[in-house]
């Protein structure tokens, strides 16, 4: 293995140094049986203009208020007009909010039956509810056409997603799937959400253009899982598989 000053494990491996293993047992998490999702391939005969097309399809979702309110620079917006949320609440380094106006004081984990109180949604039992953090905010407001295009698929800006990471998070992140379930007096995204799916592996099919001129993608990337269980593996060949069992077996009153 060489020591690469851009290889990302570096870092895991100073935690390591540091003996912090806090990463180790979440990454094997993150690695296990994995869903269903199959990313969609980019295909041998792209199309750049019926590429371009899905895009401006997903465009209309992506700038909606379901979607939009919380992809900003800076508070979050409220509302189908997209106004300033009331009380006006600050990110916070981790997008969960600033005390005592955390998201969680409000937003519980699920919607609320009345109109006007604060949505919710479910993260493993507790409420999930937050907005981008503050080092990568994910803004798309006043973003359209190409710009809005490269921000959503560029890793420095969008988290780090290959295509096909994208792609899942899309099809089956909850906070996505939230948009088309906001709960009563909220309008729904102009697309229905197997119609804006499709749009996405549409984009992605056609090489994922966002101008007219640029070269189209050939490949999706690795999913999630698939990267997490390389750098798993890469794990496994510095520290010995009998590091990464011990470490997992004897985190658990360690976590945060
Ligand atoms: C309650 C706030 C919230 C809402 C509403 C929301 N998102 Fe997000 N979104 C997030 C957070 C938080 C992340 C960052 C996830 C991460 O990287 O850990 C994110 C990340 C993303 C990403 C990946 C980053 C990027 O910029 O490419 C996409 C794509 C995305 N959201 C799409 C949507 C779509 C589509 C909708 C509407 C249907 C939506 N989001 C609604 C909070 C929200
Ligand atoms: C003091 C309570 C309170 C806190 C704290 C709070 N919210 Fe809200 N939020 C609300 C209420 C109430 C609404 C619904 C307003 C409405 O629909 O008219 C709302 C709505 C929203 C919406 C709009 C949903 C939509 O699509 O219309 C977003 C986005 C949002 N909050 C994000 C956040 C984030 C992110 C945080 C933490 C940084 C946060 N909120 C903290 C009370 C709160």
């Amino acid at each position: 293995m060489k020591h690469d000053a851009r290889n990302p494990l570096a870092a895991v491996i100073r935690q390591l140094l540091a003996g912090s293993v806090l990463t180790l047992p979440a990454l094997a998490c993150a690695a296990g049986p994995g869903g269903s999702f199959q990313p969609t391939q980019v295909s041998a005969t792209p199309d750049r203009n019926a590429g371009l097309q899905a895009f401006a399809q997903i465009e209309r979702v992506l700038l909606h208020a379901r979607c939009l309110n919380c992809h900003v620079p800076d508070g979050p917006l409220q509302g189908d007009a997209k106004r300033v949320h009331f009380p006006p609440v600050q990110r916070g380094a981790d997008g969960k909010g600033v005390p005592p106006l955390q998201c969680a004081t409000c937003h519980a984990t699920r919607n609320s039956p009345l109109a006007h109180a604060p949505p919710g949604l479910d993260t493993d039992g507790q409420p999930g509810w937050h907005m981008p953090p503050a080092k990568m905010k994910m803004s798309w407001l006043g973003l359209s056409g190409p710009a809005l295009c490269k921000v959503l698929r560029d890793t420095r800006t969008n988290g780090g997603r290959s295509l096909a990471m994208l792609e899942e998070h899309m099809a089956t992140d909850h906070l996505v799937a939230w948009g088309w379930q906001p709960g009563p007096g909220r309008e729904l995204p102009p697309l229905d959400k197997p119609a804006f799916d499709e749009q996405v592996r549409q984009w992605i099919r056609n090489g994922a253009p966002c101008d007219t001129r640029e070269p189209l993608r050939t490949s999706a990337g690795p999913t999630r899982a698939a990267a997490d269980e390389a750098l798993l593996k890469n794990l496994r060949a510095i520290a010995g598989s009998g590091a990464l069992t011990q470490t997992k077996g004897t985190s658990n009153g360690s976590q945060p």
